[in-house]
């Protein structure tokens, strides 16, 4: 399973931040919002992963991540000029995707809590797409997906004026191999951009798609507005500051994973400046 991060948009209901910075490194609680996505699916055991985005952030993000050596990852970079849509990241990511099947997270989606739900589908993943269902408040902002009482998916249609379910489709998704050849095959929608609900739309045509729905004792939160970004950073900031334990701490978790050895971890730990986050590390590192 290959993993990909699409760190791109405009961001311009952050303006004027994003005039200078990508959103995905704005700030929540106490790291960037990459490193959200990014423990995600790295705690989902996907090592190879590309990050998408524009040519001015791609230098920011390797400065970031380098080549994830370090950390047991191996990144790779590339670039879309345009914000053409959540499905062209097959199209650019198609040799780093291989013949391999891939996991599509968006690098503004944070999701917190047990995500068994997760972790199950890509290990037990083989044919076909995998999303999921989240219920909101707020349905004509989202994908919005129609499920039956055997989970079986009626219908999934994009930000719909009067939504038929509740339930959002977070940008979270599995796919075979044959998604290259699905997002390719695509037409622009009315808003210009290759739609990631389009490509889940053939795969429920052909009877491939699944929905599975993610339970209430998860958070999966927005990160579109100033008040969206404070409430996420709260969130965490509770979280973190109740039990001396980090979210989406990528070092540590490289380490419980297993991707680094506790030397590889010493080695990360020790490059670290000085600083709350490495006395943080410092401290998982001597128990
Ligand atoms: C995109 C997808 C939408 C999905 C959402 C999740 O929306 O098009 O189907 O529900 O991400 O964050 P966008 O952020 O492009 O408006």
């Amino acid at each position: 399973m290959k993993g990909i991060i699409l760190a791109g948009g405009a961001g311009t209901r952050l303006y004027p931040v994003t005039k200078v910075y990508s959103k995905q490194l704005t700030l929540i609680y106490d790291k960037p919002l990459i490193y959200y996505p990014l423990s995600i699916l790295m705690l989902g055991g996907i090592r190879d992963i590309l990050i998408i985005s524009n040519d001015e952030t791609i230098p920011l993000y390797k400065k970031l991540f380098d080549s994830g050596n370090n950390l047991g990852l191996n990144i790779q970079y590339s670039i879309q000029d345009k914000p053409n849509g959540i499905a062209e990241s097959f199209i650019i990511g198609e040799k780093f995707i291989g013949n391999d099947n891939v996991t599509l997270i968006l690098g503004d989606n944070i999701f917190y809590g047990n995500l068994s739900f997760f972790y199950e589908s890509v290990n037990e993943h083989k044919n076909g797409a995998v999303i999921f269902a989240y219920r909101v408040t707020d349905p004509e902002r989202y994908g919005i997906v129609e499920i039956d009482k055997n989970d079986n998916v009626i219908s999934i249609e994009e930000k719909p004026k009067i939504p038929k379910s509740e339930y959002a489709v977070p940008g979270l998704y599995i796919y075979d191999n044959k998604v290259i050849k699905i997002s390719k095959n695509l037409k622009p929608s009315a808003r210009g951009e290759l739609e990631i609900t389009d490509v889940n739309r053939v795969y429920l045509e052909s009877k491939e798609l699944k929905a599975k729905k993610i339970g209430r004792g998860v958070a999966w939160l927005d990160t579109g507005t100033p008040e969206a970004l404070l409430q996420a950073s709260s969130f965490f900031g509770v979280i973190e500051d109740r039990q001396g334990l980090k979210v989406a701490c990528i070092e540590e978790i490289a380490y419980y994973k297993k991707f680094i050895n506790k030397e590889q971890f010493a080695t990360v730990v020790t490059s670290l400046p000085k600083s709350d986050y490495r006395n943080y590390l410092e401290k998982i590192l001597s128990e």
